[in-house]
């Protein structure tokens, strides 16, 4: 379609004279802002439940002959959700192109966690700018959780006017409907819903890999830890039907999947607003661990709700992986109270001990901020003896990023920015050296390795992950891609390890 059609059509296909078209109406009408405080509030109406989506007859031959591009930011359930949009794109008759300059549609699928992953897809859009010059029937999309704030749809609204839709997370099934609007108009689609939170079960999926899956199954966070953008962004929890989980599993597990990741921004909430089931993860881990799947894994939890029940099934072993993500965030009590996270440094480590006793070989990861509003010394020190207290093998770390409508955003700070990164410093130093000790551990060790493919250093290397998600490479025949082996380790490493390919692994018999 050229410039004229498309200033002669109104968005749902009928034509009209350029003349007499109202513009402030037509913007109106595609226009609905996002508000954070309608995130905010956790109404009483009912999630619901659709599983009847559908590519509109008239949109079928949307993609033929069209290539999309999509660039994710973030984290796993962000890359879920391309893969999502990718399958809606694909059952238009889009196909992918991984080369963006090659794409006639380009969405940015964006991350809100801290202020740096906003400025890198500021930055993204900076270059996109002279693409959309040179190709003027480019489409520029933003989606995900930055176009959830109020601050960042103005932004682009204003600045960026060379994007064409920006669209919520919870409108990525109106995909076709943003794309085709935007074929249509001059304007600037934007369709962000707040205080939506409903659950669409039968969307296409375009998986990206063929050994490993993410599987969701709960949406949203009810949590409001005080620095957190995500309850937001991502809307209230909302659990999927067990049998649904299951069923898509089992789908997995027939297609040859080998590992499956459960994903929540707060799994240990799964099940709690199922209101006529007694049902919880724990119940969920106890049915899925009777799939003949490898391995299962979850993330992310929230030490809050870790409870007896999903102990004593994990602590079932067998396909359920003895590895856990735990974030913790803070070693003191006093800034875990004032993070609203619900839990003490003492609370913590008796978790951590019950879960240890029960699974005596696991395996603690976690997630640490520091600098959060008027940390003291004494309390970043907490943090430091809590994680070799702990014993956690390693932990992703933050400098604490203030964001816009949190709570914790109106805290006064009197740490400076210096004394924040100094003290990253310390505790990744410390973060490192656990790591590099907790990998030389391994080495004269034969570990099961599920291969993924080729090193990205080295093709002649194969690499993939143990169960305990440590990064093996070692070199084997290509045939054990997407199969379990075991694997002698020679050369620990801080980040990976170095083994001798020794064999496959034969099939465990299901539990
Ligand atoms: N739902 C998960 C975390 C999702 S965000 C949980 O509750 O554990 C991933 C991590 O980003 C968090 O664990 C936290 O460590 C970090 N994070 C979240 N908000 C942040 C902020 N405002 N500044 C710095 N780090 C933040
Ligand atoms: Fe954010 Fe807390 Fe929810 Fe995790 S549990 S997503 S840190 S509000
Ligand atoms: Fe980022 Fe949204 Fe995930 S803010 S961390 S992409 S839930």
């Amino acid at each position: 379609m050229n410039e004229e059609q498309r200033l002669n059509k109104t968005p749902d296909g009928s034509e009209v004279k350029t003349e007499e078209k109202d513009y402030s109406q037509y913007f109106n009408r595609v226009y609905q802002p996002p508000s954070l405080k309608d995130a905010k509030r956790r109404g009483k109406e009912e999630v619901e439940y659709h599983d009847d989506f559908q590519i509109d007859e008239r949109f079928r031959e949307m993609g033929n002959g069209r290539k999309f591009h999509i660039q994710t930011y973030g984290c796993q359930m962000n890359e879920h959700d391309t893969e999502v949009m990718a399958g809606i794109f694909m059952a238009l008759g889009y196909t992918f192109t991984p080369d963006r300059t090659k794409a006639d549609v380009i969405l940015l699928n964006t991350c809100a966690i801290r202020e740096n992953a906003e400025d890198k897809v500021f930055g993204e859009l900076g270059h996109l700018k002279s693409l959309k010059r040179e190709r003027p029937d480019l489409l520029i999309g933003v989606c995900g959780c930055m176009s959830q704030e109020e601050s960042v749809v103005n932004e682009i609204l204003s600045r960026q006017p060379h994007v064409d839709m920006i669209f919520g997370t919870h409108n990525i099934h109106r995909l076709p409907n943003i794309l085709h609007e935007a074929y249509m108009s001059k304007e600037m689609v934007v369709e962000v819903w707040s205080k939506e939170g409903d659950i669409i079960e039968n969307l296409p999926k375009q998986r990206l890999g063929h050994i490993k899956a993410w599987v969701n199954i709960m949406y949203g966070c009810d949590k409001f830890c005080t620095y957190c953008i995500v309850p937001y962004t991502r809307g209230k929890e909302r659990s999927r039907r067990p049998e649904d989980i299951i069923q898509e599993v089992r789908e997995l597990a027939a297609q040859g999947y080998k590992e499956i990741t459960l994903l929540g921004q707060n799994v240990n909430a799964y099940g709690k607003d199922l209101e006529d089931l007694d049902y919880t993860l724990g119940d969920l881990m106890d049915d899925l661990r009777k799939i003949d799947i490898p391995r299962i894994r979850f993330t992310t939890s929230h030490p809050r709700d870790f409870d007896d029940r999903l102990i004593e099934v994990l602590a079932k072993g067998g396909n359920l992986v003895d590895h856990i993500h735990l974030p913790v965030q803070s070693g003191s009590s006093a800034i875990l109270k004032m993070m609203s996270r619900k839990y003490t440094r003492e609370q913590f480590l008796e978790l951590v001990a019950k879960i240890k006793k029960a699974i005596p070989n696991v395996t603690l990861t976690t997630d640490i901020i520091v600098g959060f509003p008027n940390e003291t010394d004494e309390q970043f020190e907490e943090t430091m003896t809590l994680f070799e207290e702990v014993g956690f093998d390693t932990a992703y770390t933050y400098i604490y990023s203030p964001r816009e409508g949190t709570p914790a955003a109106k805290m006064q700070d009197n740490v400076s920015m210096e004394v924040k990164k100094e003290r990253l410093q310390r505790l990744n130093k410390l973060v490192n050296e656990t790591s590099a000790k907790a990998m030389a551990q391994y080495e004269g060790q034969t570990v099961k390795v599920l291969v993924e493919g080729e090193s990205k250093k080295d093709p002649e290397v194969l690499s993939g992950y143990t169960e305990k998600n440590k990064l093996v490479n070692f070199r084997a025949p290509k045939e054990v891609i997407g199969e379990i082996v075991e694997v002698k380790v020679t050369d620990a490493k801080t980040w990976s390890l170095d083994g001798e390919y020794i064999g496959l692994v034969k099939q465990k018999e299901t539990v």
